[in-house]
């Protein structure tokens, strides 16, 4: 069987990279779809976040990385899928999510949505949230993998925090110059 696991993916955090391993330990392939999102202004190009996915997943051999547009439920005919693989994570995520499992079951009776509940250490974590505490200089390499909170620093242009200097966490090249948002950062704890 076939699970298509769609999202934004801006970035891969370690709760969705929960959610993949496990979704591989059920299906027989699983392919990671990022959105082609025109209305929306990532931090990380798809590409790019395709790239973050499959550094994040090489030990997954039955797993796929791919990036749609339009409906996911296109996407997941085209794919012949029979699943699409979504994390709940607090009881709030369950009134949207329930109505695009309706939604899509509207479009497509064939294809189910199955839901996994993301495992409690990362109930509360968000790609969203992840930015804005880095964007404010708080450390977040226990949030992402490391080479994703590596991206992030650098998107932000800021020395990872104190609690996150490893050697595998330091950009290894300079960091853009920095813009106007760092600028008016607040100064970071010592
Ligand atoms: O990671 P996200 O942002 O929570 O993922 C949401 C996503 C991409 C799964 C959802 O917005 C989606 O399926 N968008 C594609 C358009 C679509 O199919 N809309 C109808 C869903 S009912």
């Amino acid at each position: 069987m076939l699970a298509i696991y769609p999202g934004s993916f801006d970035p891969i955090t370690l709760g969705h990279l929960d959610i993949i391993e496990r979704g591989c330990k059920l299906f027989d392939q699983v392919i990671v779809a990022v959105l082609r999102n025109p209305n929306k202004t990532p931090l990380f190009t798809v590409p790019e976040r395709i790239e973050q996915i499959r550094r994040s997943t090489p030990h997954l051999s039955n797993l796929e990385v791919d990036s749609f547009d339009g409906l996911t439920i296109n996407y997941a005919k085209m794919r012949h899928a029979t699943a699409l693989l979504r994390g709940l994570r607090v009881l709030s995520d369950f009134e949207m999510e329930l109505q695009m499992a309706h939604t899509n079951k509207t479009l497509s009776a064939q294809i189910e949505t199955v839901f996994l509940a993301t495992s409690n250490e990362y109930s509360f974590l968000s790609s969203s949230l992840v930015k804005e505490i880095a964007r404010f200089g708080g450390a977040i390499d226990h949030l992402v993998p490391k080479h994703v909170a590596v991206d992030i620093y650098q998107c932000f242009a800021k020395i990872p925090p104190a609690s996150a200097q490893t050697t595998d966490l330091v950009p290894t090249q300079e960091p853009p110059k920095t813009e106007p948002l760092a600028e008016s950062l607040p100064e970071r704890e010592a």
